[in-house]
């Protein structure tokens, strides 16, 4: 018979962007076994309306219920903002989000914040609230980056291209003479060997993905869930093609992972926009 500790860690995002935080589960929390769901059908979520995240974010819940997860880590920020308040109190397992974690990490280092994200989680103006509700002095600026997740899902995390975008995103904020720069998307974190050449050494990086991991394991024992016996390999599932994510994401995880399709209700593709950066005081 199975107990509830034994149960698996729902982790979700839109696309590969969630492997970052996955990595991270499996750094702190290797004996927890994990399902992997990706809406890759649906991605990018960073330039659609808040409705439609919402919606997304409750099926993909539901289905996590099927599965008999313990926990869901929403591993997108996107969602965080946009739906984790909502949807919390519609399911039976505790649900954490990305962006408090990591507020409260760069509130311990920096005053001057720049946050990059997509433009949803700019817009909804999450991290500035979650920042200044804890430390009301710190002065926050945040850039919507539609740009990047799409660059990243097609594998061109070294084309000169995506290196010119990000000193695009990220010049505004240098200039506000930021000291802390937070990646508010996890696909971000894809994109560190370019930001270590574009960051000063100055500025602090903070990835919230290391520091949901750090939550979930206070959770997971305060709760009694924290699993004892080793992991089950992780289960893989997408919205959209298997082959394309499991390709992308071997670079990541070492591995090629074995991907299984899932049918979430109506596919609406996104366009993938462009946009003229704006930071958002
Ligand atoms: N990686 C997700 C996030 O952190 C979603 C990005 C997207 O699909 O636009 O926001």
């Amino acid at each position: 018979m199975n107990n509830v500790q034994d149960s698996p860690i729902g982790v979700f995002d839109s696309g590969v962007g969630g492997l970052t935080v996955l990595r991270e589960l499996y750094q702190q929390l290797p004996r927890e076994s994990i399902i992997y769901f990706a809406d890759t059908a649906r991605l990018p979520y960073g330039n659609r309306p808040g409705t439609e995240i919402l919606k997304f974010v409750r099926e993909i819940l539901i289905w996590m219920a099927q599965q008999n997860v313990k926990m869901v880590i929403m591993a997108c920020n996107t969602s965080s903002a946009l739906a984790l308040e909502t949807v919390r109190s519609e399911f039976s397992f505790p649900i954490l989000g990305v962006i408090l974690p990591g507020a409260r990490a760069a509130v311990k280092i920096g005053q001057r914040i720049g946050v990059i994200s997509t433009p949803a989680t700019a817009k909804s103006g999450a991290y500035r609230q979650a920042i200044q509700e804890i430390n009301p002095n710190a002065q926050v600026w945040q850039v919507g980056c539609p740009e990047f997740v799409p660059l990243i899902e097609q594998n061109r995390i070294y084309d000169p291209y995506t290196k010119q975008v990000t000193l695009r995103y990220v010049s505004p904020l240098l200039d506000r003479n930021i000291d802390t720069l937070i990646y508010g998307c996890t696909h971000y974190r894809h994109l560190a060997p370019i930001f270590h050449e574009i960051i000063p050494p100055t500025v602090n990086l903070v990835d919230p993905a290391s520091f949901v991991i750090q939550s979930a394991e206070k959770e997971l024992k305060l709760m009694g869930l924290y699993r004892n016996r080793s992991a089950h390999p992780t289960r893989f599932y997408v919205s959209g093609c298997p082959n394309t994510f499991s390709k992308i994401s071997q670079q990541w995880l070492g591995y090629c992972p074995v991907v299984e399709p899932v049918s979430l209700p109506k596919i609406v593709r996104s366009s993938w926009a462009r946009e003229e950066t704006e930071v958002l005081e």
